[in-house]
């Protein structure tokens, strides 16, 4: 069964935090160097989270375990003015891996939909790994494959980008 959802506070980042250190190295051992997974320490994703928390135009949602824990975050921007024809852009969306496959990833995505048409967006970009398996995921829920030159936010690592044209239609999914 999907875990419980809800918004995230600045009270939440260091647990945010501990999660993602958690679900990178879970889940990314294969996919992306030692020395990429090993950079992003607690230390590193502390000072995101925290500035992240107080952007006004994120949405951030947490799923809780049965002791309130962070076994799950999703985090997405609203962008005002649209950037190459996009309301919001997905950066985040991590379960630990003992948390997957219980519906918990498509209950975070659905509600970050939600907050996200709440603030005016109708659609989103995102990136994943070009060997991710959670590519099937985004295909699942709809997502559409984006030209390999898509600009946003690309550079990082080895990816492709992905679009949810219609955010009423996820938030339905
Ligand atoms: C990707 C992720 C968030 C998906 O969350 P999840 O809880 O495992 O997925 P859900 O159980 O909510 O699956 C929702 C639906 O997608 C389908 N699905 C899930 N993973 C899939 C996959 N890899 N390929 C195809 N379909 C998939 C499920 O069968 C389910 O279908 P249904 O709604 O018709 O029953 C999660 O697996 C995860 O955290 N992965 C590791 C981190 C990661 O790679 N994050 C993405 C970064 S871009």
């Amino acid at each position: 069964m999907a875990r419980r959802t809800r918004s995230a506070t600045r009270q939440d980042a260091r647990a945010i935090a501990a999660a993602h250190v958690a679900s990178w190295r879970e889940n990314y051992r294969g996919l992306l160097s030692e020395e990429a997974i090993a950079k992003r320490t607690f230390e590193y994703r502390l000072e995101m989270w925290t500035r992240f928390l107080d952007e006004p135009q994120r949405s951030t949602l947490i799923a809780c375990g049965e002791n309130d824990e962070v076994i799950g975050f999703v985090s997405a921007t609203a962008m005002r003015p649209p950037e190459f024809g996009f309301d919001a852009y997905l950066q985040t969306l991590y379960l630990l891996a003992s948390e997957k496959g219980a519906g918990t990833g498509k209950a975070l995505l659905r509600a970050c939909a939600t907050d996200l048409i709440a603030r005016g967006c109708r659609n989103m970009a995102l990136r994943t790994l070009r060997l991710n398996p959670a590519r099937g995921f985004y295909e699942h829920l709809g997502a559409r494959l984006l030209p390999p030159d898509f600009p946003l936010d690309a550079g990082h690592f080895d990816d492709v980008a992905y679009a949810f044209d219609n955010l009423q239609r996820l938030q339905d999914a």
